[in-house]
């Protein structure tokens, strides 16, 4: 059984246990003698153990301070190892001293190279460490991801940490945090120089100093906020998709009894009336329209997937376009790259619809007239690319992240459900939609899978 190190050890016992540690151990007696060492000792100087033993420990060790100025002292010192062919080894060295039979020894226990690794790994550690001396509020120890995280220079080392924490409300909260006297790990989530850090404080041994990993967490903090925001519009679309229903149920009956009102007041020659019962039932139309879409977005329909001749689609939506085209002055332009006879796996009707929303998006924003581009592209990886390009005064970047959203929209009369509708058919059917916009015009193009 290896001997554990304790003070009440013997010479021998001393010895027997140098040979059971890994690391290199040298006893040196108060002469400064060596009078034993272990087999990574010798294997670290190139030395044997008889050109070791008995001689000067000086040989072999070079120490800052003389030998007299640090015995006596259990400590932790630095100094430099003299291995054989005049190889030099920097290394921190544990001092221990011990007293067996009056006589003085000292245990040196060697770490070669430690601190260089401590000191490497500190100031490459992909995260932030920063270490605060609490009394005098300064900053001790700072490493390179720490100081580009909080936005601060090197400099700041030795400086006090009120100057560079954030003004404001979170100063005192995050100063009382950097210098609280915890005794466990503790941690703080801050929003510095806009970048969301998460500080976890480690405690120091003798209290005078904290310690602290800085970890940039952005990114999960801007996905935390991205998925809460995504719950919530799933939340909006359930309700929409309860509503909808139950909107759509009493407007069938009051369409129904409106149209028997319209015939009796046709019968009964009561023009005017008749005229206000006909505007009812367009209004009437145009919530049921409004219903279906919510539903639509929601709840997506079955799908039908089958292969569809895209010149087909062109063709359904082509008339209707064409009449909304010519009252806004707009020139309709189709530019088949690829056999009209292309097909794609899709549901005819909804691809259609999406075809539709695009087009009319792209009329509504070119209202003082211009030129529609449809163009139907092949692509390498069995897909077509279907684009839809408009010399519309194109979207600003801020609108471009929220035009898929539900409701959003920038027209008085605007729903906000087109485009996110157009989202939610092309992911059912396994295709995408992406939009690129300058101020000469904007381009959505749309990838479907090819049969
Ligand atoms: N081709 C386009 N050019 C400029 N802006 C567009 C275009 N297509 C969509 N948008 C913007 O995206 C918003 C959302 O579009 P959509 O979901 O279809 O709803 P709506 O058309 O009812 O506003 C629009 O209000 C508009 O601001
Ligand atoms: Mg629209």
């Amino acid at each position: 059984m290896p001997t554990a190190f304790h003070f009440d050890m013997d010479v021998n016992q001393l010895k027997s246990w140098t040979e059971n540690v890994s690391q290199a151990v040298m006893i040196v007696n108060d002469c400064g003698v060596v009078v034993a060492m272990n087999h990574p000792f010798q294997r670290l100087i190139s030395y044997s153990v008889e050109e070791i033993e008995g001689r000067a420990f000086f040989h072999f060790l070079q120490l800052p301070d003389s030998f007299q100025a640090i015995r006596g002292k259990v400590t932790w010192i630095q100094g430099e190892l003299r291995a054989k062919e005049g190889k030099r080894i920097r290394t921190d060295i544990h001092m221990v001293q011990k007293q067996i039979l009056g006589q003085n020894y000292y245990v040196l226990i060697f770490y070669p190279q430690i601190s260089l690794m401590m000191n490497q790994w500190f100031a490459h550690a992909p995260f932030g460490i920063a270490i605060v001396d609490v009394e005098k509020e300064t900053l001790l120890a700072i490493n390179s991801f720490a100081c580009s995280a909080l936005g601060i220079q090197e400099d700041a080392l030795y400086q006090s940490i009120r100057r560079f924490l954030p003004k404001g409300k979170k100063h005192k909260q995050l100063l009382s945090f950097l210098k609280s006297p915890q005794r466990f790990r503790g941690r703080l989530e801050i929003e510095w120089n806009s970048k969301y850090l998460l500080l976890t404080f480690t405690p120091s041994f003798d209290g005078e100093a904290n310690c602290f990993f800085i970890e940039d967490v952005t990114k999960f903090k801007l996905l935390e906020q991205q998925l809460k925001y995504n719950n919530r519009l799933a939340t909006i679309g359930q309700i929409a998709a309860g509503s909808a229903h139950e909107i759509r149920n009493p407007l069938t009956s009051i369409k129904g009894f409106l149209q028997v009102i319209r015939n009796k007041f046709e019968q009964m020659g009561y023009q005017k009336e008749q005229s206000y019962v006909q505007i009812m039932l367009k209004e009437i139309n145009r919530i049921n329209h409004l219903v279906g879409e919510l539903l639509l977005l929601s709840k997506p329909k079955e799908m039908d997937l089958t292969s569809v001749q895209i010149s087909q689609v062109m063709k359904e939506i082509l008339p209707i376009i064409k009449n909304e085209a010519l009252l806004h002055n707009i020139h309709i332009h189709i530019d088949y790259q690829t056999s009209s006879h292309v097909e794609v796996l899709a549901d005819g009707k909804l691809l259609k619809q999406v075809f539709l929303n695009l087009c009319k998006n792209a009329i509504e924003a070119m209202d003082q007239g211009g030129r529609l581009t449809i163009r139907l592209m092949h692509r390498k990886k069995k897909q077509l690319v279907v684009e839809f390009h408009d010399t519309g005064s194109g979207i600003p970047e801020a609108v471009r992240k929220k035009i898929f959203d539900p409701f959003f929209t920038t027209k008085e009369n605007g729903t906000g459900l087109g485009l996110p509708i157009c989202k939610q058919i092309m992911k059912e059917i396994g295709g995408r939609i992406s939009v690129r916009s300058s101020k000469e015009g904007t381009v959505f193009r749309v990838l479907l899978p090819l049969v």
